[in-house]
């Protein structure tokens, strides 16, 4: 998410002080460029860094971004960088930005996301880069799987902040995603577009509109939403691919099928990656395609040796429940019960809002992957949403459980699943497939055998990924 490079000219000395020095020029690029997704954040902060060493927010910045990377192998790069900023704040008085970063940062080593997005949002009234903090807050709630908390902090961020920092739009960018996820989609698209107009490189808000278009089933609009915006969103970091994703979906939604697999090889497969973010990508746009029969040939291998490879992570239960999508499409049960018995591990010892998490959404989410039990109804109600991610990225997991209802005869939860999803977005195909299956269900028929298959059920082999 963060791992990205400033095209913007430095507009501002940073929070460190008011003489541009070579340090606080990098780590103004820097900061500008976790606010707009931009390439080369870690290496700016390492600039910044090796041109001035007590810059207490560089050292911050370098341990939030660990942090926001989803990888339980950061986590030491972030202790460390925790520290040198503690060690830098002891040789010249922290600024109230980089003392809310301190204490954030503290309550992150103690496994305490979330408040530490509420320490950093206590700190935005009174910021010199009231943006920067809300984009780390942000981040860490949408892991986190709290966008609730994150509008009522965006908006107030936009009622209170000031209208003419350069950074302003950045904020009406976040709070467009905020409102999006919240369903108020209206007010998002207006935010968004606005925030767009204000800052052209400002991708978060471009695909904060993606989103809403998506919602509403806007699939001619979103197309040429995200065409129109290319030129500045593919110029970003990693996050450029989970755009291309959702040019991805918009092809898919049309009949757009070579597109939404040209799409998968040229921008969104990136074997090399190590993000989690382009792992839920993969698997998402793969298992889309299946879904609405399109053979993706040998695609699962490479995206499934990945989730085998790192079915013992669990520091993002939302990617943790990806792989286990993936393990189960090439038939890996005992990987996939491996990925679920490391997220039962961490239910256990992790801290409470991850014990929290675990126990009433993920374990019954990957419990009903596997077939084993039921009892997925009082997760579904929230559509997973304590797993973190996007509405749409989770749209995924109700559609496998959708499917293996419909598989597995199972009515009442094939009804919950079409009224979760009635509550979330426009009615779309998918909609219209599952409702034809409950109905078909309700009939005490079976799908027929030229009817679309439940991708999961059908690649298990009729194991299933239900009861
Ligand atoms: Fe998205």
């Amino acid at each position: 998410m963060l791992d990205t490079v400033s095209t913007r000219p430095e507009e501002r000395s940073g929070p460190v002080g008011s003489i541009p020095s070579a340090g606080q020029t990098a780590l103004a690029r820097a900061s500008h460029g976790i606010l707009a997704h931009g390439r080369g954040v870690g290496d700016l902060l390492d600039a910044a860094i090796a041109a001035e060493g007590d810059l207490v927010a560089a050292h911050a910045l370098r341990g939030f971004c660990a942090y926001l990377s989803g990888r339980s192998a950061l986590r030491p790069v972030a202790a460390a960088a925790a520290q040198a900023a503690e060690v830098a704040a002891c040789r010249r008085d922290a600024t109230p930005d980089e003392a809310a970063m301190l204490e954030a940062l503290a309550l992150l080593g103690k496994g305490a996301w979330l408040a530490a997005a509420g320490r950093l949002e206590a700190g935005v009234p009174a910021a010199a880069q009231p943006a920067l903090l809300l984009k780390l807050a942000t981040g860490l709630r949408f892991m986190r799987g709290d966008m609730a908390t994150a509008l009522l902090a965006t908006a107030a961020a936009v009622r209170h902040g000031d209208r003419n920092d350069p950074d302003h739009g950045y904020v009406l960018g976040m709070h467009a995603f905020a409102l999006g996820e919240a369903g108020e989609t209206e007010t998002a698209e207006a935010c968004g577009r606005a925030a767009v107009a204000r800052n052209a490189d400002d991708t978060w808000a471009w695909h904060a509109v993606a989103h809403v278009l998506e919602t509403e089933a806007r699939v001619g609009e979103g197309i040429g939403w995200i065409e129109g915006g290319r030129g500045h969103w593919s110029q970003s970091g990693d996050f450029r691919r989970h755009l291309w994703w959702h040019l991805a979906l918009f092809h898919l939604a049309t009949g757009g099928e070579e597109e939404a697999l040209a799409l998968y090889d040229a921008e969104i497969a990136a074997p090399a990656s190590d993000d989690p973010r382009d792992e839920a990508n993969a698997v998402g746009l793969l298992w889309r395609l299946e879904s609405a029969g399109i053979p993706v040939g040998r695609r699962w291998e490479a995206v499934a040796d990945r989730a085998r490879a790192m079915r013992s992570e669990t520091e993002w239960l939302f990617a943790a429940l990806h792989r286990m999508v993936a393990l189960l499409a090439v038939r890996d049960r005992r990987a996939a019960e491996e990925s679920l018995e490391a997220v039962e591990a961490v239910g256990r010892t992790g801290h409470p809002e991850m014990r929290r998490a675990v126990s009433c959404t993920a374990l019954p989410l990957g419990r009903a992957l596997l077939g084993t039990v039921r009892g997925v109804a009082a997760p579904l109600r929230d559509a997973f949403g304590p797993l973190g991610g996007s509405v749409a990225q989770r749209d995924l997991f109700l559609r496998v459980l959708g499917e293996g209802a419909a598989a597995a005869g199972d009515r009442a939860l094939l009804a919950q699943v079409i009224a979760v999803r009635r509550g979330l977005r426009a009615q779309d195909q998918v909609d219209a497939l599952l409702s034809a299956s409950l109905r078909r269900t309700a009939r005490g028929g079976r799908p027929r055998p030229d009817e679309p298959q439940p991708a999961l059920t059908g690649r298990a082999g009729g194991s299933g990924p239900l009861p």
